[in-house]
């Protein structure tokens, strides 16, 4: 039976738009106002009862549902539908105090409280008894209720706990993964530091200890505990879809939130959502978050996806929080649409007047409807109503970068050659001049089919299988492009180093292999082969070409720092430092040179971004001055009616969603200039 998802809330409705409602935190009265407000902004779905757990048990095994009837019954009247979360991200106070080894547990061996969120150890077989009688019993109350659309399984999956419990459940997970004792010590070279374990009760989760842990323990821990999270999240999936088969399930994401290996979530869920909090103190943010949104799209294997929370305005959790300047909110979420949103919520419908949120911004202020901020909503919540033709489209890219968690996981273990290595930041720095250049990218698995691909990058990938490097250099031979940086290929899925010169998988497509990392202080001066000079930083490595050209070295001695090689149909290029970004932005041309492959701007412009989604081209102008844009062919903007041939003027915040007219449409006459 294929699954319901994310369309089976769009059709009908087009885009979605509205956020978390808590209205368990408010009279009743104020509710017939929150839904005659939500209609009037064009809401059509919220999110209910995330952190209701406590309000509808108040005493073990009561329940109280009739308040959240009405809230449903509310929704339903009001033509706004329901993402029914269940309510186990929050236990209450109860359950801890009953029985506290449903409490988590630190590295530490010290117990985490209530009074705050998340506390609960994900392998407590009591909290999970607890949490599951709840779902039963939500799903069996609301199946059937025609405002629920969407379950939302409990909220931002993180927890980690070090409770003895957590141990015989890793154990449990070893002995599946392992079988027996001889091929655990096998696999975390227990044979280093008198680690060898003689009995399965003597092994634990890694615990604080005197020195730098057992780094394949530690990559074990992690897979572990994303696994364990995930066991509970299909333990309540499992019985929601008992009870509901027809209802997409899904759980709210972080981003490239470490961890949990979003790859082996994201297949187990019917709908991909994703909490996005940009930082308005850093200049690269519309980059950063492009990224997540192209990792969204990747996680839904292409498709629509759902920014289930964004901020309309300043968040509360960042030191000093600035509000959002006006059309920072319209151009944010339209950004998201862009790159394959379907729906644009935000955490929350209403400013909370207690608790640890009281100054985090909600789409209806404390101040009230007649504000600037809620009349922003509302114009926001109106023009999704125009772009609803986008909903289901698809961003085509053809250009893929792989990410994968645990060799994420792996790289950042202590005892390395640089702590200065950083997984997300060096997948940052490769994406960003793609993005300058209005390139649209795929983030992408390392175990993904890549021949659809013109060019896939590998910004890192220091844990690498044998199965994918050798999909990786069948790619290549296949005449697929490949761009390979620093540090990878260099332990095995238990975190082995491979032995050899370096990257041993990889070494044969790269025509180039390596002896010694080189890690240094300052930059360091290289060459590109005609003459012009740039800067690399942090890393350099010791590598001689094995049949590739090089393409850049390093200025003292000459030695390849950049290399390019021909492999079968195919072109690798190995990156054997960490060049500044303008050299990046040349690498990276020179890369989609070689897979044919144009950019949609046709020079980089940092701020501005240009991608298609289906028929529709969008510009968004995220930087300070306003910019002139030219169009590849004459186009009608859907956000304005007005026509434009040859060139857009985007001011500040501005937006642009361009469709080609038919061939009957007269033809459009001058520039349009855009403003808010
Ligand atoms: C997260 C949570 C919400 C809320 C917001 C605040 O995304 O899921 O409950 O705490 O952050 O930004």
């Amino acid at each position: 039976m294929t699954r319901p998802g994310l369309h089976t809330l769009t059709g009908g409705r087009g885009l979605l738009f509205g956020g978390d409602y808590n209205p368990e935190q408010w009279p009743e009265h104020v509710w017939a106002e929150d839904a005659e407000l939500m209609r009037a902004a064009g809401v059509n779905l919220v999110t209910v009862g995330v952190f209701s757990w406590a309000r509808i048990e108040p005493e073990p095994g009561a329940r109280d549902f009739a308040w959240l009837d009405r809230v449903l019954d509310l929704m339903d009247e009001s033509g706004i539908a329901v993402d029914l979360a269940t309510p186990t991200a929050s236990p209450p106070p109860w359950l801890g105090h009953r029985r506290p080894e449903t409490l988590p547990v630190d590295e530490s061996g010290h117990r985490l409280w209530y009074g705050s969120r998340n506390q609960f150890c994900p392998s407590s077989p009591v909290y999970r008894e607890h949490a599951l009688a709840l779902v039963e019993d939500l799903a069996t109350r609301y199946a059937g209720h025609p405002a629920l659309a969407l379950w939302h399984v409990g909220n931002e999956y993180g927890q980690v706990c070090h409770c003895d419990e957590s141990a015989e459940a890793f154990r449990t997970w070893l002995k599946a993964r392992y079988g027996d004792l001889d091929a655990l010590n096998e696999a975390w070279g227990t044979t280093f530091w008198s680690q060898r374990y003689g009995d399965w009760a003597e092994v634990v989760t890694p615990r604080r200890a005197p020195y730098i842990i057992n780094p394949s323990q530690q990559l074990d821990w992690r897979r572990f505990c994303s696994d364990a999270l995930l066991d509970h999240f299909r333990a309540e999936r499992d019985l929601l879809r008992r009870h509901t088969p027809d209802i997409p399930v899904t759980t709210n994401f972080m981003g490239l939130f470490k961890p949990v290996d979003a790859w082996s979530w994201a297949r187990e869920e019917d709908v991909v959502s994703n909490d996005h909090y940009p930082d308005p103190a850093d200049p690269l943010a519309p980059a950063r978050t492009a990224l997540t949104h192209d990792l969204m799209r990747g996680l839904a294997g292409g498709g629509p996806w759902l920014l289930m929370e964004q901020a309309a305005s300043a968040v509360n959790w960042r030191p000093h929080n600035p509000p959002k300047p006006p059309g920072r909110l319209r151009l944010e979420s339209l950004q998201a649409v862009a790159r394959g949103a379907d729906g644009l919520c935000y955490f929350q419908w209403r400013a909370s007047r207690f608790g640890a949120e009281r100054f985090h911004s909600a789409m209806l202020p404390h101040a009230g409807p007649d504000t600037r901020l809620h009349a922003e909503i509302r114009a926001h919540g109106r023009e999704l109503r125009e772009l609803a033709r986008v909903a289901g489209r698809p961003v085509p890219a053809r250009v893929a970068m792989v990410f994968d968690w645990p060799s994420w996981w792996a790289l950042e273990e202590r005892g390395r050659p640089s702590d200065r290595l950083n997984a997300v930041e060096q997948l940052f720095s490769y994406y960003l001049p793609f993005w300058e250049r209005g390139v649209t990218v795929d983030l992408v698995p390392p175990s993904a089919d890549l021949t659809g691909y013109a060019l896939v990058v590998v910004p890192n990938l220091f844990l690498v299988s044998d199965a994918d490097a050798g999909a990786m250099t069948a790619y290549v031979h296949g005449g697929g492009v490949l761009v390979v940086g620093p540090f990878s290929g260099i332990v095995d899925p238990r975190a082995h180093v491979r032995t050899g010169r370096f990257p041993a998988p990889l070494r044969a497509v790269l025509g180039a292999s390596g002896e010694e990392w080189q890690p240094v202080e300052g930059p360091v001066r290289c060459r590109w082969a005609g003459g012009a000079e740039f800067d690399a930083h942090t890393w350099t490595e010791l590598v001689a070409a094995e049949g590739a050209e090089t393409v850049a070295a390093f200025a003292g001695d000459g030695r390849p720092a950049v290399l390019r090689h021909r492999a079968g149909e195919g072109v690798a290029w190995y990156v054997a430092t960490m060049p500044e970004p303008d050299a990046l932005g040349e690498l990276a041309e020179r890369a989609l040179a070689d897979a044919g492959v144009d950019g949609i701007l046709p020079e980089p412009r940092h701020g501005v971004e240009a991608v298609r989604r289906g028929e529709i081209l969008f510009l968004l102008n995220h930087g300070t001055e306003t910019v002139r844009v030219p169009l590849p062919r004459p186009a009608t903007d859907l956000l304005t009616g007005s026509a434009a041939d040859g060139h857009v003027v985007l001011a500040p915040r501005a937006v642009a969603a361009l469709v080609e007219p038919s061939p009957q449409t007269p033809p459009p006459g001058d520039d349009i200039e855009i403003t808010l």
